[in-house]
């Protein structure tokens, strides 16, 4: 395995130049590929090299940075760009992946902030290039920043959570996809809570009586974020996790709340933690494809008299708030090509080390396949919505009031 990293995002602010982690090739090969264009951010994000929510808005914001700065640099003038032009670029970039609402939002801020002062017919200049490069790195610094109040506040109403109840003990947490250093600038938004957990409850002296004993991170088919991506992080940080598949998760909750073992844990879950990819104004969020089947399995247990609680959190950063949106039916899934249910794409492991890519087919040629990346959680199954700014729960009439 070569040299293992959490940076998923390498801007060079003296060269202005961008590489991202191919995260296609993790977690057996550590490689950076250069960022030069608005195209090759659109082929990077679309073929999901870089993935998750803020990371790809930061990769797309950074991408029109390093596009404009070479254009204004190499470029004639007889080559005249035009703000109309790099609006179209921009308008292009956002339809590489249409969920996630953080590459919409940044890129149409981008837009904005160009549109306020500048007409269509306008060249670009060394000011344009300003403000793009103001706004992707403070895009890219308060995402670092943010991830970080996340996980206090998901501490935070964790340990209130587990107070109220009075549960003393070991617990476990399940998520799903990868949320962590690689969706984002770092940290992470709901592995983000589980770090911070794990490193507060676990690693510091705390007077607490409970304590994150093990973490279940799903598998997260059919790209198997889960297993190549949250298990490469916790790993690397050696917080203790077991992989499941998503099939699972009813059996690992029963077999745990009847005290029986799974591997070396018998800890219960008492939390489900998952990210978004847009989270609406009735609070209805959505996340990869799997999330609202978790949603559906903490409810069905917390129905169960005398069963034990889990909390379904989703953690989240504003840019991620979509208040535009009224609720989850409005927004758009995408839905991805029949091949990535079909086959499974990846190097071949040898006892050397890894040797060529291979595909391999696992369903029947040619056959009717549906895949969507995304689903919805409902607000109604949700307790909290963990953002930098607080942890928020219902109301007494059981809606989110939710605002930026
Ligand atoms: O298809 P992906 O890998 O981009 O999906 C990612 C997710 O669904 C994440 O949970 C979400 O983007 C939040 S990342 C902090």
């Amino acid at each position: 395995m070569s040299e293992r990293t959490l940076q998923a995002i390498k801007f060079d602010k003296t060269n202005v130049s961008l590489e991202i982690l191919d995260q296609l090739l993790l977690p057996y090969s550590t490689s950076y590929i250069s960022i030069k264009t608005i195209e090759d951010a659109f082929q990077a994000i679309k073929l999901m090299q870089v993935r998750g929510a803020p990371a790809i808005a930061i990769v797309g914001s950074f991408a029109i940075v390093v596009d404009t700065y070479n254009y204004l640099k190499y470029s004639s003038e007889s080559t005249n760009r035009t703000v109309e032009s790099l609006i179209n670029s921009i308008d292009y970039l956002i339809t590489s992946r249409p969920t996630a609402v953080n590459l919409s939002n940044a890129l149409n801020d981008i837009k904005n902030l160009i549109n306020k002062s500048y007409k269509s017919t306008d060249l670009i200049n060394q000011t344009i290039y300003k403000i793009i490069y103001d706004y992707s790195v403070a895009l890219y610094e308060d995402d670092l920043a943010n991830n970080f109040k996340i996980g206090e506040n998901g501490l935070n109403y964790i340990k209130s959570i587990l107070k109220e109840e009075n549960f003393k003990g070991p617990f476990s947490i399940i998520t799903i996809c990868n949320t962590g250093s690689l969706a984002t600038s770092g940290h992470g938004t709901a592995l983000g809570i589980i770090r911070s957990t794990y490193e507060k409850l676990n690693k510091s002296n705390t007077n607490e009586e409970f304590w994150l004993d093990h973490v279940y991170p799903l598998e997260t088919r059919p790209y198997n974020q889960g297993a190549k991506l949250t298990t490469y992080e916790l790993d690397y940080e050696r917080i203790p996790f077991t992989l499941i598949c998503d099939n699972m998760v009813s059996a690992l909750i029963n077999t745990l709340n009847d005290s029986k073992p799974i591997k070396h844990s018998s800890a219960p879950v008492k939390f489900i933690i998952v990210g978004a990819d847009r989270v609406v104004k009735n609070g209805d969020s959505a996340n990869k494809i799997g999330t609202f089947q978790l949603s559906v399995i903490a409810n069905y247990f917390n129905s169960i008299p005398g069963s034990n609680k889990i909390k379904f959190i989703v953690a989240a950063p504003n840019t991620t708030i979509d208040l535009n949106t009224n609720s989850g039916k409005d927004i758009i899934i995408e839905e991805r090509p029949a091949n990535e249910l079909t086959t499974l794409k990846g190097p071949v492991l040898t006892a050397n080390g890894i040797g060529e890519k291979l595909t391999v087919g696992i369903a029947t040629p040619g056959i009717s396949v549906w895949n969507p990346a995304f689903d919805v959680a409902p607000y109604n199954l949700i307790d909290a919505i963990v953002t930098e700014e607080s942890s928020i729960t219902k109301d007494a009439s059981g809606k989110f009031n939710l605002s930026k």
